[in-house]
């Protein structure tokens, strides 16, 4: 292969070596993968390349290398990196007001953005808690089943992610080893049943009924569409299922959104493919352009449950509803609203019918898997590095190669994309 015209230095360039060498000595070592192939080494080469600048769909790093985001950073910047609306509303904000009083004094964007998730979300939907990470709008929304319900155990499906918090870990399937060394401090509250194909939705509900049937279950929680766990979409039939159970034994039903939310799937949630509401959604990545920001969205009679607050809050933090992140959220929403949602639809149906053509593909809208039959998930991902684009494996044999770009990618890019993963496979 010849260096692609975008890469200047093979892979890592010698002032990410840099950068790599100096995390080894500084960060936690279980954080970034390292590892170089020696002369006359197999295996993958890990060594990461060092980010520097992003800009809608490409990114830079710090040897000049420009790469195409075939996976919008962890799916979080459906907008495009570095989205021009969203950068003015931060700065604005970050010149003006750049920290509120969380649960104390809070600031009118932070009013805004939760009347704009309101308005952006299905049914009745109009509530939110706001919160800065994925896990810990879980923890929130998990909160939340208890305090509506008084019930303290969790129903969550096998391979399903929901973040490493603690609370969010106990409900969290998806990677063993995630779970592993902290078995005895997560709480044994939670319960995993498989998460079902078109075949066996009728056996799953019917173990979900016998666990809610024991009453001691207040929340339900569920990925439409798995992501980590290798871009697997919940059978219509389970998800309506599940809405009645929730209903019918008195359970909060969680959407875990985070993923899937905000145009990923082609449409606002994947939960309005299903035509489902459930009781409380949870939201990230995406919402804040690159802030880390994210919500619980409740129905006002299950958020109720909290009661009023006594003065102090029982479940708040300091940066809760920061200012620069509701302010770049509402632009996030504003850029999303004007034609963004219905672009991740088409460009990914189109994407869908061209990986179709190289394999088994999975998933919806922009948030679409390449099942990688004998081909290694992190080899793959690297051979697509050196070729300039940015992949990552999902699953829980890292199998399926995940596409979730930025919904502002030309076709162009994607039509090049193909050519370098023809290579690869
Ligand atoms: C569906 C889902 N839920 C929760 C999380 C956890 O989010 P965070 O990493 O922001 O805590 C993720 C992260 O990948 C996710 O994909």
């Amino acid at each position: 292969m010849t260096q692609p015209p975008s890469l200047q230095t093979p892979l890592p360039g010698p002032r990410s070596r840099a950068v790599v060498d100096d995390m080894a000595r500084y960060e936690c070592p279980a954080i970034t993968a390292r590892r170089s192939r020696r002369a006359g080494e197999t295996g993958v080469d890990q060594d990461p390349i060092i980010w520097e600048r992003a800009k809608a769909g490409n990114v830079w790093d710090v040897d000049g290398n420009r790469f195409v985001d075939l996976c919008s950073a962890f799916a979080v910047m459906g907008v495009g990196h570095a989205n021009d609306a969203v950068v003015a509303a931060g700065r604005e904000q970050l010149g003006r007001l750049p920290h509120a009083m969380g649960d104390v004094y809070p600031s009118a964007e932070r009013v805004a953005l939760c009347r704009r998730l309101a308005e952006v979300t299905p049914g009745d939907l109009q509530q939110s808690f706001l919160c800065q990470s994925g896990a810990s709008a879980i923890e929130a929304a998990l909160k939340t089943a208890v305090m509506a319900t008084g019930k303290p155990g969790v129903l969550a499906f096998e391979n399903a992610y929901h973040g490493l918090g603690y609370g969010a870990l106990a409900a969290t399937h998806y990677r063993d080893s995630f779970r592993r060394p902290f078995l005895e401090q997560l709480n044994p509250h939670a319960v995993h049943l498989p998460f079902p194909g078109l075949e066996d939705v009728d056996e799953v509900l019917t173990s979900v009924e016998i666990q809610l049937r024991r009453g001691t279950i207040g929340a339900v929680v569920f990925e439409p569409i798995q992501g980590r766990g290798g871009i697997v979409e919940a059978p219509p039939a389970f998800v309506a299922g599940l809405r009645v159970l929730c209903t019918q034994f008195g359970a909060v039903l969680i959407a875990d959104e985070i993923f899937t939310g905000f145009g990923r799937t082609g449409a606002w949630f994947a939960c309005d493919h299903y035509g489902v509401v459930p009781d409380v959604m949870c939201v990230g990545k995406a919402l804040g352009g690159g802030f880390p920001i994210s919500a619980a969205i409740g129905r006002p009679e299950i958020m109720q449950g909290w009661g009023a607050s006594q003065g102090e809050s029982i479940h708040t933090s300091t940066f809760l509803g920061n200012p620069i992140g509701c302010a770049m959220a509402l632009a996030t929403l504003d850029e999303l609203a004007g034609g963004l949602v219905d672009r991740a639809a088409t460009e990914g149906q189109w994407l869908h019918t061209e990986l179709g053509q190289r394999g088994v593909v999975r998933g919806r809208g922009l948030m679409l898997g390449l099942e990688l039959g004998s081909v290694s998930g992190l080899v793959a991902m690297r051979a697509m590095l050196e070729r300039g684009y940015l992949v990552l494996p999902c699953g829980p044999e890292a199998d399926v190669l995940g596409f979730t770009p930025p919904f502002v990618l030309p076709r162009a890019r994607l039509r090049e994309a193909l050519a370098a993963l023809d290579e690869v496979l």
